[in-house]
């Protein structure tokens, strides 16, 4: 990653927002101090010693799964650690099929089964993908915050020519590496954590989260950061299944945005999202997305 110039304009430290230097498995930011950079991962979180802490064992067998265990990636992960590890998992939340990018099963026949086949079918022309599809422009830099297994990276590579893959789980990085198409676009994967976004002020086209603003402590540094990142016309994509964030009011979301400073273009209610565990498991969910821009 150290040789793509594009990287460096586009990511910043995640305390300071200032510039960062790469050198070999690390990344560096003059008033800050260094962050990992495991293999073409750069891990630009505040606190990349906790993270490397807390996520130690999760961290090496990420590695491993993805064939990216080098020798200098554990050296580096050993030394942020500093010795102290607890055995935490990172909260993926993705299913088989979402994980391999397969289409899911069809339900077992019964009573139920047209129903779901006719829901299925609206959730994928009226859904939040038709939603993200229709507001995606092709553009230069777009950002995927929270890409779990990737499933939108595919898409974001087809229309961006730089794409930074972003989640706080090393393992949906690397997932979101793998379904972005290099072929069309660069992409840079980043561990990253919402609320601090590790990107140079004013340098997105595009940002898109699905299904990651409710899950957030800090939802309103997340949008905040968004609007800091965006360029002055660029766009911000938001879904979410409790847009009341865990408050029972589902205004909670959108007043948020107008707090944050950024100007609402469209919001949807109630489009249907289908995802299916096993031929015997469906979950039914009624998402929220907005479209925002930046206010000049
Ligand atoms: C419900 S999943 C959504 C994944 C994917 N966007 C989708 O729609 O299927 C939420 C994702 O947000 C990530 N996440 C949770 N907290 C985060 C944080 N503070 N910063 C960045 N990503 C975070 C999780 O690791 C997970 O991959
Ligand atoms: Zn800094």
């Amino acid at each position: 990653m150290s040789d793509r110039a594009w990287v460096w304009r586009a990511l910043a430290c995640p305390r300071c927002h200032g510039r960062l230097v790469p050198a070999q498995n690390l990344v560096r930011c003059e008033r800050c101090g260094p962050y990992p950079l495991l293999g073409e991962v750069a891990v630009l979180v505040p606190d990349p010693a906790g993270w490397c802490a807390t996520f130690y064992d999760a961290i090496l067998s990420t590695l491993a799964e993805y064939g990216a265990a080098s020798r200098e990636a554990v050296h580096v992960v050993q030394a942020f650690a500093q010795g102290s590890h607890e055995p935490a998992r990172f909260g993926d939340d993705w299913t088989e099929f979402e994980r391999r990018g397969e289409a899911p099963p069809a339900p077992v026949k019964g009573p139920a089964h047209a129903t779901l086949l006719s829901l299925e079918a609206l959730a994928r022309t009226d859904g939040p993908a038709a939603f993200v599809e229709r507001h995606v422009p092709s553009c230069e830099l777009a950002v995927e915050v929270g890409c779990g297994a990737g499933h939108r990276s595919e898409l974001l590579s087809q229309r961006a020519r730089h794409l930074v893959v972003g989640d706080w789980s090393l393992r949906a990085v690397m997932q979101g590496q793998v379904r972005a198409n290099r072929a069309l676009s660069a992409v840079a994967p980043v561990v990253m954590d919402a609320a601090a976004l590790p990107l140079v002020s004013g340098a997105a086209d595009l940002l898109v989260a699905e299904n990651v603003v409710d899950v957030l402590d800090e939802p309103l540094a997340f949008l905040e950061g968004v609007r800091r990142a965006l360029k002055k016309k660029g766009r911000a994509l938001v879904t979410t299944p409790d847009p009341s964030l865990g408050s029972g009011d589902d205004a909670a979301l959108a007043s948020l945005v107008a707090r944050a400073r950024l100007k609402l273009v469209e919001r949807v209610d109630g489009l249907p999202w289908l995802r299916t565990n096993s031929p015997r498991h469906l979950e039914a969910y009624l998402v929220q997305a907005l479209a925002m821009r930046r206010q000049a």
